[in-house]
């Protein structure tokens, strides 16, 4: 698995974008920058990071070998991957916000922005980019977020943590391509944050609503009873989880 180390860089997805475009890109290629100029967070927001005290970094997934009628499972994949080496690590009442924010209680410690490289009509490869809150303890005007450090009180080596991440990655893949994807939706849903419970929600317009998470559909969207028990689905676009 090749790892590339930057310095600095715009952002470690679109840098494998054009490796990518390149042709000279591995399956599994990595790339880690200690700091980005342009982090891209979900919904086109900016991704930020103080330099040298997060990991950020990208993985390159090429899509051969995932089956293209689940097209949510690498999401999945990729949770389960975080969810489990973090708590590994003992980080306290870890979660998976849908589609993918790894939550400790109420506070983001992972933001994951998964973007697909489609040719024709197929997803030719997939570019996982994983920023995780490891040693930085001050955050600027992002009231949910927090660290690793600020949750266990102690330093990470960063290198450490993401031959750890790799690891649970690969391992995750192998489950997969051994078993089946069913236990890792089962997984998923199993430590999904406010399944079953009363969430609130907003919708595009600002409207707030009330509903209970049921599941999610092979798509990705968010199953949701609403009011008289009847279950609707939203794309990620559709609505915010309010928390
Ligand atoms: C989110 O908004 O929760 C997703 C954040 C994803 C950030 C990571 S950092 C490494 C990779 N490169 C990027 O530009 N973004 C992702």
């Amino acid at each position: 698995m090749p790892i590339i180390k930057l310095d600095a860089i715009d952002s470690t997805n679109a840098y494998l974008k054009k490796l990518i475009a390149s042709k000279t890109s591995e399956d599994f290629t990595v790339v880690v920058a200690k700091k980005q100029f342009q982090g891209r967070g979900q919904r086109g927001e900016q991704w930020i990071s103080e330099e040298g005290k997060n990991l950020t970094f990208s993985v390159l997934k090429e899509n051969n070998d995932l089956p293209a009628d689940n097209p949510f499972l690498l999401n999945i994949i990729v949770s389960l991957a975080l969810f489990n080496c973090l708590n590994n690590l003992h980080v306290p009442d870890l979660k998976v916000k849908w589609p993918n924010d790894i939550l400790s209680g109420t506070s983001k410690i992972c933001g994951i922005l998964i973007e697909n490289i489609v040719m024709g009509n197929t997803i030719k490869a997939s570019i996982i980019g994983i920023g995780l809150n490891a040693n930085q303890t001050i955050f600027h005007n992002v009231p949910k977020a927090s660290s690793l450090k600020l949750l266990l009180g102690k330093t990470f080596d960063l290198d450490e943590l993401l031959s750890e991440l790799l690891k649970s990655l690969k391992s995750v893949f192998k489950d997969f391509q051994e078993s089946g994807s069913e236990k890792l939706w089962e997984a998923y849903l199993e430590i999904l944050f406010l399944k079953d419970r009363p969430a609130t929600f907003k919708d595009t317009n600002g409207n707030r609503f009330m509903g209970f998470i049921r599941g999610v559909s092979t798509e990705g969207k968010l199953i949701i009873a609403l009011e008289d028990n009847v279950k609707k689905e939203f794309a990620f676009k559709e609505i915010t989880q309010l928390y």
